[in-house]
């Protein structure tokens, strides 16, 4: 076996291994407000580019569970495309968007097995909470799907886990409302929930500095 056969099925087992730890623990992550299609073609147009005509075509590199999937095809009429490892988020993500008939598809592959002349051209492609699970020739090989699928004008969003700072703020949020005394005057509940705060940043600070 030459090495770069054997150093491709390397990587191909550690995708695989990735994948078959999101089928144990699967990622449900509600949809993302701050990344909907009408928030990221409004934020390039601040960049010059054309919004896209009303049926735009969607790619989601990783699509996990399919939330966001779900969320998108209720904002376009267009092609609506997920593309993920996990066999039981793609399960999760094809029975959440079968509503959508066959204009919604879910593709279960390794990034590194995806066509993307199969795939097509689309005005938006999302690649959230992705590139940070993946090892950095995979990260390459996504990269480059991007750059093949992507239409003309057309708009990538890639990031970490977008939701990470509102699932925070929910769970802050939450975990103070618990610790004040709900049955206090108001201001004096503000009062406490400022100083569990404090609490929680001298946490922190002495944490990072130790
Ligand atoms: C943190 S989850 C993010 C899911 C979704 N984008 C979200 O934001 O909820 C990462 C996803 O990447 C998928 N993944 C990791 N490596 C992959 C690979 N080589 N090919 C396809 N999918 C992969 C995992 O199965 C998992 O569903």
């Amino acid at each position: 076996m030459s090495a770069d056969v054997s150093r491709e099925s390397d990587l191909r087992a550690v995708n695989a291994e990735i994948a078959a730890s999101y089928d144990l623990a699967p990622f449900d992550a509600p949809p993302i407000a701050g990344i909907d299609p009408e928030a990221v073609f409004g934020m390039a147009a601040l960049y010059g580019v054309a919004p896209p005509k009303k049926h735009f075509d969607v790619l989601d590199l990783g699509c996990g569970t399919g939330a966001q999937l779900e969320h998108v095809a209720t904002s376009t009429e267009g092609r609506v495309v997920g593309t993920d490892l996990s066999r039981s988020a793609c399960d999760h993500a094809a029975t959440r968007c079968a509503k959508f008939g066959a204009r919604c598809r879910v593709v279960c592959a390794d990034f590194l097995d995806l066509d993307p002349n199969q795939l097509g051209q689309f005005d938006l492609i999302y690649n959230v909470g992705v590139l940070y699970v993946t090892p950095p020739d995979v990260q390459k090989h996504i990269l480059d799907l991007i750059a093949d699928c992507l239409k003309p004008g057309g708009v990538a969003v890639i990031s970490y886990y977008f939701g990470a700072h509102a699932l925070l703020a929910n769970g802050l949020r939450e975990m103070l409302r618990l610790s004040v005394d709900r049955v206090a005057p108001p201001a004096a509940q503000v009062q406490l929930a400022k100083s569990r705060i404090q609490d929680i940043a001298r946490g922190l600070i002495s944490r990072l500095i130790s």
